[in-house]
């Protein structure tokens, strides 16, 4: 497939103003899958609207889910993945409990590689962003009673992103204390669909008082904060990395799990459990991770009124020893390129 005809979108494109809004690229990859187990083969097509029943599934019923995802420009020209089959795997157990067939990890992983190849020109410089793979399964056959769609599709389209937030390298939460994100026996420890919008008023409403997110209190309690609306949290106190533990109701982030391994490779004291309010409004550091926010510090949070500063110095996740962006950037692929995937190119 001929992937080199330069449009003007591309040819225009301006690699230093990338923020992370929606840029098309040249192709999309769509797999179908009836039944339990009855995968189409793959393929690529142009980039484009997909037809798809007004009773599909997924419109109904919300079933659906999705995955995040990011390619690198390495200095030397070629295209690094992050940990594509913790995706997959993690897409497997979503698809588990929406009652989907989902792709197996090597097929995954090799359809992320194809749709990345096929939009490689779209991969930003190093330095200047990445490539989100944006993975989608939804039950897209048509069904009128409740029920899992005959059919699903698996799909991928691709966007070239740069920063996740506009105000900068740190994030001011406003905590949230009457909407929680997830609720015990939910679904919020999988990338379900239904998962992001009923957080949008609660967002949108913090935005609107200048704060760059909201930072979830648990359900059960409200008593412990669980995650912000895209990304997990972590809180540094007295040397010792916390972060509320993967039960049920807090997704299990691919940069969580990394971040969590690396401290343990350097020999901090981590502790995955539940983490009261409290603890953050007197941490020494908090973090977010995430595969579109990356590693982003968090310079103060604010519950109603009360703003707590956490970070008056420059934005850094000190633990790493690094600014929060070269983390995830250089760090991660060039000291820890252990956890990476093998090259693409
Ligand atoms: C990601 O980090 O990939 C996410 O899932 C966040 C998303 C809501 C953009």
């Amino acid at each position: 497939m001929d992937t080199r005809n330069n449009d003007e979108a591309y040819v225009n494109f301006n690699w230093d103003k990338l923020g992370f809004g929606l840029t098309p690229t040249d192709y999309i990859y769509i797999m179908k899958i009836s039944g339990k187990d009855n995968f189409s083969e793959g393929s690529l097509s142009r980039y484009g609207n997909i037809e798809i029943s007004p009773s599909a599934a997924i419109f109904n019923y919300g079933q659906g889910l999705f995955e995040g995802m990011k390619a690198y420009r390495r200095p030397d020209g070629g295209i690094q993945l992050f940990r594509p089959e913790l995706n997959a795997l993690r897409m497997k157990n979503g698809a588990d409990r929406l009652c989907m067939p989902s792709p197996p990890v090597d097929v995954f992983v090799d359809a992320v590689k194809k749709i990345v190849l096929a939009n490689q020109r779209w991969v930003p410089p190093p330095g200047k962003g990445s490539l989100y793979i944006r993975p989608l399964l939804m039950g897209s056959g048509a069904v009128l009673g409740i029920g899992p769609a005959p059919e699903c599709t698996f799909l991928i389209f691709t966007s070239p992103i740069g920063n996740w937030y506009k105000c900068g390298p740190s994030m001011n939460l406003y905590v949230e204390n009457e909407v929680p994100r997830a609720t015990p026996g939910g679904t919020g420890a999988i990338k379900s669909i239904t998962n992001y919008s009923p957080v949008f008023e609660a967002v949108n409403k913090a935005k609107a008082k200048g704060f760059t997110d909201v930072l979830f209190l648990d359900a059960a309690t409200g008593k412990n904060v669980e995650e912000v609306s895209s990304c997990n949290v972590f809180i540094v106190k007295d040397n010792v990395i916390l972060t509320p533990p993967t039960n049920g109701t807090i997704l299990p982030g691919v940069t969580r799990k990394s971040i969590i391994e690396i401290a343990l490779h350097l020999k901090y004291k981590v502790e995955e459990r539940d983490v009261p309010l409290m603890d953050v409004l007197t941490a020494d550091e908090v973090f977010c991770t995430g595969t579109a926010v990356g590693v982003t510090a968090v310079a103060s949070v604010t519950l109603h009124d009360k703003r707590t500063v956490i970070m008056v110095s420059e934005p850094r996740v000190s633990i790493f020893g690094a600014p929060s962006a070269v983390i995830v950037e250089g760090f991660f692929l060039i000291r820890w390129g252990f956890l990476v995937a093998g090259d693409l190119l």
